[in-house]
């Protein structure tokens, strides 16, 4: 049986380009995992598979930010970013924002949705070309070799 999901219209995936790149190679391999990991629970949810499979990409996609937002915190330090105090409450509010709507999810108040899917794409991608557009700009001040 197919999922009602596949009936409403579809967004495509989220696609790493060129102007996000950091200049940290690390940091940006790590953008680039974190965007599959959301389009594995799109394809997921497109694909209508059942809420546990859903479930664990979203458990992916917390534990990969979570790690991912250490280490990028990390190297902001070792490159004296002095906008390491506001991206690091940045990405605390993130990951806020993302277990709470685990938890809505996890309680039955949302459901996996098309909605639910742009709103995290939308969590991924504007942190990526602001916040960390902004970090690959120190880098590049400081001669590390951002192109734009
Ligand atoms: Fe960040
Ligand atoms: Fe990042």
């Amino acid at each position: 049986m197919t999922h009602e999901i596949a009936m409403e219209p579809r967004t495509k995936p989220l696609r790493w380009k060129e102007r996000h790149r950091t200049s940290d190679e690390s940091i940006d391999a790590q953008h680039q995992d974190m965007l599959d990991i959301a389009n594995e629970l799109q394809k997921a949810l497109y694909q209508g598979k059942g809420s546990e499979v859903l479930h664990d990409h979203l458990d992916d996609l917390i534990q990969f930010a979570q790690t991912h937002f250490s280490e990028e915190e990390r190297a902001m330090c070792s490159n004296c970013y002095p906008g390491f105090p506001q991206h690091k409450a940045e990405h605390d509010h993130l990951i806020h924002q993302i277990m709470d709507l685990q938890e809505k999810i996890n309680e039955g108040q949302e459901e996996f949705s098309m909605n639910v899917i742009l709103y995290i794409k939308h969590w991924i991608m504007y942190h990526l070309v602001t916040e960390d557009h902004a970090y690959g700009l120190h880098l590049k001040h400081m001669g590390k070799g951002l192109t734009s």
